[in-house]
């Protein structure tokens, strides 16, 4: 390990307390000059570290650099292998090359801090600017083919409920498939992709993505979107804050506990929105009004159909909106 990364850990172990540049070279087993170099090496990476003549180096508490050291120490296991990135272009599109090219194992995950060409469903892409969300992809090497983990999808929304319960307190709700809501705005989207042999059918990778808004942005949601999304919390500059390292690691500890459970995780359906509502069913270009009338265990979700007829609706195939103008 670098003196920079050994730094960064000692620093986040001691997050708001000075250490001294003389107890720190001990620790580090290095010089003074070295850390008081890689030091300024944190300072230039965004780490907000203040510095006293007499007491030494302090990391601020509201220093919020993602970093693989912090999501580690919150991880406390070595199953995970965490890349954090501050800048990439898609998170799912460079771990799907590492499974490809790299045969990367599961548990690989990749962090960052602002993507410049991240991907959202049905093509669309997924606004990530830097220093307000969190953007993450999770790899799975699963047993059995498409059909036998499409429940994933749902499981995957789970897990980020449970995550932000753990660290916030806050209860998000869920929208069929796998949206996150907080106050009627989307404040999470999941985009699941794999790859399956072509002759056994089995599912050779799946990559999912996930991308939480967690800060307003300052000059808010761009035009398109700023109806629909939401954030957890509101701007950075109203001093709100949350450690986006610990909230990294509660998604990544429990996506991997809930990933290959069969079973539909409780929540799915408690905290589901979806049910009891009118809706729009999209399947491509077609649009239908009908109604959610409940989640079966499977998580497909049951509708009833304008004309009275009672149908379920399969995850990928079709994309729902809620429709509170409906009526059927
Ligand atoms: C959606 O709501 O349409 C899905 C959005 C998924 C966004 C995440 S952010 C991390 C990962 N990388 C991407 O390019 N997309 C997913």
């Amino acid at each position: 390990m670098t003196v920079k990364k050994s730094l960064i850990s000692l620093l986040e172990e001691y997050k708001g307390k000075y250490i001294s540049g003389e107890n720190l070279a001990e620790k580090l087993k290095c010089s003074r000059t070295a850390v008081w170099k890689a030091i300024n090496q944190l300072k230039e990476d965004g780490y907000q570290i203040d510095c006293l003549k007499n007491k030494g180096y302090k990391l601020s508490e509201d220093s919020d650099v993602l970093s693989e050291e912090c999501i580690n120490g919150y991880l406390k296991t070595d199953k995970y292998q965490v890349e954090v990135f501050q800048e990439i272009s898609s998170t799912n599109d460079v771990l799907k090359r590492y499974a490809v090219n790299d045969h990367a194992e599961q548990g690989t995950t990749i962090v960052s801090d602002y993507q410049t060409g991240g991907k959202g469903r049905l093509g669309r892409s997924f606004f990530s600017p830097k220093g307000t969300g969190l953007y993450l992809s999770l790899l799975l090497r699963p047993k059995g083919t498409v059909i036998d983990n499409l429940i994933l999808t749902a499981q995957s929304a789970v897990a980020v409920y449970r995550a932000v319960k753990n660290v916030t307190g806050i209860e998000l709700s869920i929208k069929w498939v796998n949206d996150l809501y907080y106050k009627n705005k989307k404040i999470c989207g999941i985009l699941s992709e794999g790859q399956a042999s072509m002759e056994s059918g089995s599912m050779e990778y799946i990559v999912v993505g996930i991308g939480v808004n967690i800060y307003e942005p300052e000059n808010g949601f761009p035009d398109d979107i700023k109806e629909k999304a939401g954030s957890l919390l509101g701007k950075k500059s109203e001093g709100v804050s949350i450690d986006r390292n610990r909230l990294a690691a509660e998604i990544i500890k429990e996506f991997y506990n809930i990933a290959n459970d069969k079973e539909l995780a409780g929540e799915y359906i408690e905290k589901n929105i979806v049910p009891g509502k009118d809706i729009l069913v999209i399947d491509g270009q077609n649009i239908r009004k009908a109604r959610a009338t409940g989640i079966r265990k499977d998580g497909t979700l049951e509708i009833t159909e304008a004309d009275g007829s009672v149908n379920t609706l399969v995850f990928g195939e079709v994309s729902v909106r809620l429709d509170e103008s409906v009526v059927l």
